[in-house]
């Protein structure tokens, strides 16, 4: 989704600027821009491209425009194609007034008309377009004001950034249902769409809340709501460090964020679970004796978050027993869910910002459910309006496909399905410490699988020229099956499906044959004899099979499928490490086809936008 950057302080602008775009790029993008405010001629300089930040990049340092007022975007075309006309920043009839956007505004049309009716000449097909031009209507000599007014006559989810040659000693921001922070440097600020594009320049950090906007001067930065009311700054001190959201060596985020998979599970276990299985979340919110009153459990969630969602129905209703459901956010918000004060609902997201999501959890609190967010963002929306808040502390992920966050998603639902669990005595104390102990040696089963890495690149490089993939798995590997075949559609864009194994002859059968490879995992577990079964129907048909099996488990041996070894862990905990040998999978077959892993066609890390 769109990235947004601004800077107001002592220092040039635009390589701050430029620098930050970099770091937005993970969000996923088509085109970008950057506006500069110079002082000294009272000229504001536009730069614009329909290709990757490099190119404006290259254009911007022939010729670095001077400035230390500026803000930069990236945008993930929404309304207009992706055209260096359509690129934000968007301005004004004066060319005075710049804006930068992420999000959709409903009512541009509406607006547009009215404005083209008053005289206003549009250039883009952007819904973004109308804010400068609505500024313009509303400038009277205060562009706080001005802003406000035009904020107001907006309907829709907006993240902005805007300066104006009116008043060039402020920046301004304003959020609705779209992400956005302000950095606080020294005597220099910014704001971002996320935490990642600052991080090199300030870890304190201001939190912007729904409906409100910060309008920075050398003064500093100042919080209302769009009515006008004064906000007391929230500001949190981010513990992530830069050597985080850079690739340390790694030829991709993705594969340094796939070995940073036995690291994720230590961050979300860490301080939460003693060895008698006893389980504490700093954050949580929920006290005990409400979750006893917990009648019935609630997951949504989109993507991946939504494949470890369904993991923790398996884990809540094994451990627990407590019926759970899961249902992607998209559909939960128009559905009337049947949830009261007795349900729990889990919002799972890597970002916090997942638009469908945060809608989701905003709806359920609406019908007095209890929420709580499982996620990765410090002080990101869908924490800030939660009752409570697991964080998985699994570091910033940048590649966009998700997978140390998948792992740190799932290890935290282990620690929710335990603690429910245990305020219903539902497990005796054995069998806590035996999950306690199972639990902290899984970074070393991860590692064991990492170690595999030139093993899973020399299958994926005999696989890659295949064009379809299914991926079968039975029990708590079902929903690792779905996500296998997720990753590698999103990076390698393969046609990959996953099906429950017990499925496969109900109708997926009939696609398979030598052309159409099964990746079936078959690791230990009370189903590994049913799901040979099925592998051998696969082989019957011609299709070629690589299993994921436990190391030293004969089970295939007489077949003529390929094998891949894991570790043997108990399989309640199997997805943790079967999951990582199908993202090493996922990301040299991807590799080997030449694509773009970190930024996938098409692909947003977090979409804000419905
Ligand atoms: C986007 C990304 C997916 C991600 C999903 C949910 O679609 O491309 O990789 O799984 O959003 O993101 P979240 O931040 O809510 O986990």
């Amino acid at each position: 989704m769109c990235g947004i950057i601004g800077y107001l302080g002592e220092r040039a602008a635009a390589p701050i600027i430029m620098e930050s775009l970099k770091r937005l790029e993970y969000r996923g993008y088509d085109s970008a821009g950057v506006a500069i405010y110079n002082e000294d001629a009272d000229k504001t300089s536009v730069v614009k491209s329909a290709a990757k930040v490099d190119t404006l990049v290259d254009r911007l340092t022939e010729d670095m425009p001077a400035g230390r007022l500026g803000i930069g975007h990236t945008r993930w075309a929404t309304h207009g194609r992706p055209t260096v006309i359509n690129a934000h920043p968007h301005t004004d009839c004066t060319n005075r007034i710049m804006v930068i956007h992420n999000g959709i505004i409903e009512n541009f049309a509406e607006l547009k008309r009215g404005l083209q009716s008053r005289g206003h000449v549009f250039v883009s097909e952007t819904d973004t377009e109308v804010v400068p031009h609505l500024i313009e209507e509303h400038f009277k000599g205060d562009l706080v004001a001005a802003v406000r007014e035009s904020l107001v006559q907006v309907r829709g989810a907006y993240a902005m950034a805007i300066f104006s040659q009116h008043d060039p000693d402020l920046l301004i921001g304003a959020r609705l249902n779209a992400p956005l922070v302000v950095g606080i440097g020294e005597k220099e600020w910014f704001i971002a769409s996320d935490i990642t594009a600052i991080i090199p320049y300030t870890k304190k950090v201001l939190l912007l809340g729904e409906g409100e906007m910060v309008s920075i001067s050398s003064l500093g930065p100042e919080v209302s709501t769009l009515d006008g009311s004064a906000v007391k700054p929230r500001i949190i001190e981010v513990k992530w460090d830069i050597s985080q959201a850079q690739k340390g060596g790694y030829p991709h985020f993705m594969a340094k964020e796939i070995n940073e998979g036995a690291q994720a599970v230590s961050n979300a276990l860490r301080g939460r679970l003693t060895e008698e299985g006893v389980v504490a979340f700093e954050e949580f919110g929920l006290t005990d004796r409400q979750l006893l009153k917990v009648r019935d459990i609630k997951m949504v969630a989109a993507g991946t978050s939504f494949y470890a969602a369904l993991l923790g129905k398996y884990i809540i209703e094994d451990l627990a027993r407590i019926p759970v459901e899961v249902e992607p956010a998209s559909e939960f918000r128009y559905r009337q869910p049947i949830i009261d004060r007795d349900t729990l609902v889990v919002g799972v997201s890597q970002s916090g910002e997942t638009a469908d999501t945060l809608a989701a959890i905003r709806e359920a609190r609406r019908r007095e459910a209890r929420v709580i967010s499982i996620t990765n963002v410090v002080g990101s929306s869908m924490a800030l309006e939660s009752d409570g808040v697991i964080y998985l502390h699994a570091g910033p992920e940048i590649g966009v496909a998700s997978t140390k966050t998948f792992i740190a998603h799932v290890v935290c639902l282990y620690l929710l399905g335990i603690r429910l669990a245990a305020v219903r005595h539902r497990l005796p104390p054995e069998r806590l410490r035996e999950l306690a102990a199972d639990l902290k040696r899984l970074p070393d089963a991860v590692h064991t699988v990492l170690e595999r890495a030139e093993t899973l690149q020399a299958m994926a490089r005999k696989y890659a020229r295949y064009q379809n993939f299914m991926y079968i798995g039975r029990g708590i590997n079902y929903p690792v099956a779905l996500e296998g075949a997720l990753k590698l559609k999103e990076i390698s864009y393969l046609h990959a499906e996953g099906y429950a194994a017990g499925e496969l002859k109900h109708g997926p059968i009939a696609l398979l044959d030598k052309s159409f490879p099964v990746f079936a995992i078959a690791t230990a577990g009370a189903t590994t004899e049913k799901i040979v079964s099925n592998i051998q129907e696969a082989l019957a048909r011609d299709a070629p099979v690589v299993a994921l099996v436990s190391q030293g488990d004969p089970v295939l041996d007489e077949m003529t499928s390929d094998r891949i070894e894991v570790p043997a862990v108990a399989e309640f905990l199997s997805p943790i490490p079967n999951v990582v040998a199908l993202q090493l999978f996922a990301y040299f077959v991807a590799s080997e086809r030449g694509c773009d892993v970190d930024q996938p066609r098409n692909l947003a890390k977090s979409v804000t936008v419905e």
